[in-house]
C-alpha cells in the first residue's frame, strides 16, 4: 500500500502497529501528536472499525482532535475522562532511561499532562530517536508571553549552573510571529547539545516563575517501542 515510504516513515507506522497491541477493549487513551502519533491514530482508527472496540480517546493538540474526529474516533476531554489508562507518543529524543525531549511540534504541555494522568505512557519512535544523552535536540520550553524576554534571561542564566554543552535560548517563530501554544503560550528553544542531568535540569526550569512547563518528560515514560523501516519493532521497558 504505503512502501514506498521513506524509511523513517515505515519505522514509525511499524512502531505505531506494535503500539496498538497495547490497546485493550474499554480503554481511555491519551492520543499523542506529531508524525508518529498520527500513524497510531490513523492505525486506531482502522481497528476500532474493524473490530468494533469501544475506546475514548483524549487528543493531546488540535492537530490530533481535528484528525481522530475526522476518522471517527469517540473523544473526550482529560477532565470528562478523569484519568486514562494508556498514552501513546512519539518523542524527539530518548535515552536508555527512557527520559523523553518532546514539544518538537509544540503540544508538550497538552502531551504532558496527559502523560501524567494515565497508568501508562507508551512512547512510539523510529531509531533515529535514541541517544546515548539528550540534548542534541533542542529542548521545547513553554512560557507565558508576560515577561518573556526576562524569562528567557532567567533561563539563560540557570543554564550557566548546568551540564549542558551550548547554552542558545531562541524564541520559537511561527505564521510571522512568534509561534503560540494551543494554550496561548509561547516556545522556548534551548540549544544545550548535551543534557548532563535531565531531572534536575526540568525541575530547575520548571522553578522559574514565567516557564509553564518543559519538554523534558523524565521518569514518565514506561516503555519505547522502536519501529524498523523492514515492519519489526521491538519494545524497551523502563526499569524500576
Ligand atoms: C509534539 O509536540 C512532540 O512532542 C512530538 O511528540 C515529537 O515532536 C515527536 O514528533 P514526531 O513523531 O513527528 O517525530
Amino acid at each position: 500500500m504505503t512502501d514506498d515510504l521513506p524509511a523513517a516513515e515505515r519505522g514509525k507506522r511499524a512502531a505505531a502497529a506494535r503500539a496498538l497491541e497495547f490497546v485493550e477493549d474499554g480503554m481511555k487513551l491519551g492520543l499523542g501528536t506529531g508524525s508518529t502519533a498520527r500513524w497510531f491514530v490513523d492505525l486506531l482508527a482502522e481497528r476500532i472499525k474493524a473490530e468494533g472496540l469501544r475506546i475514548t480517546g483524549v487528543p493531546t493538540s488540535g492537530r490530533t482532535r481535528a484528525q481522530a474526529a475526522a476518522l471517527g474516533i469517540p473523544l473526550a476531554t482529560l477532565d470528562a475522562a478523569g484519568w486514562l489508562d494508556l498514552t501513546i507518543d512519539g518523542a524527539d529524543e530518548f535515552d536508555a532511561d527512557l527520559n523523553l525531549v518532546k514539544g518538537g511540534g509544540g503540544a508538550l504541555l497538552q502531551e504532558k499532562i496527559v502523560a501524567t494522568a494515565c497508568d501508562r505512557m507508551v512512547v512510539i519512535a523510529d531509531p533515529s530517536k535514541q541517544v546515548a544523552t539528550l540534548g542534541a535536540f533542542p529542548l521545547p520550553v513553554e512560557l507565558v508571553r508576560f515577561g518573556a524576554s526576562a524569562t528567557m534571561r532567567l533561563i539563560a542564566a540557570l543554564l550557566e549552573h548546568h551540564d549542558v554543552a551550548g547554552r542558545d535560548v531562541t524564541l520559537r517563530r511561527g505564521g510571522g510571529g512568534p509561534y503560540i501554544s494551543d494554550e496561548g503560550n509561547y516556545i522556548v528553544d534551548l540549544g544545550l547539545g548535551r543534557i548532563g542531568d535531565p531531572a534536575r535540569l526540568n525541575t530547575d526550569l520548571n522553578a522559574i516563575p514565567g516557564v509553564v512547563e518543559t519538554g523534558l518528560f523524565t521518569g514518565i515514560a514506561s516503555a519505547v517501542v522502536v519501529g524498523n523501516p523492514d515492519g519489526t519493532a521491538r519494545v524497551i521497558e523502563r526499569e524500576l
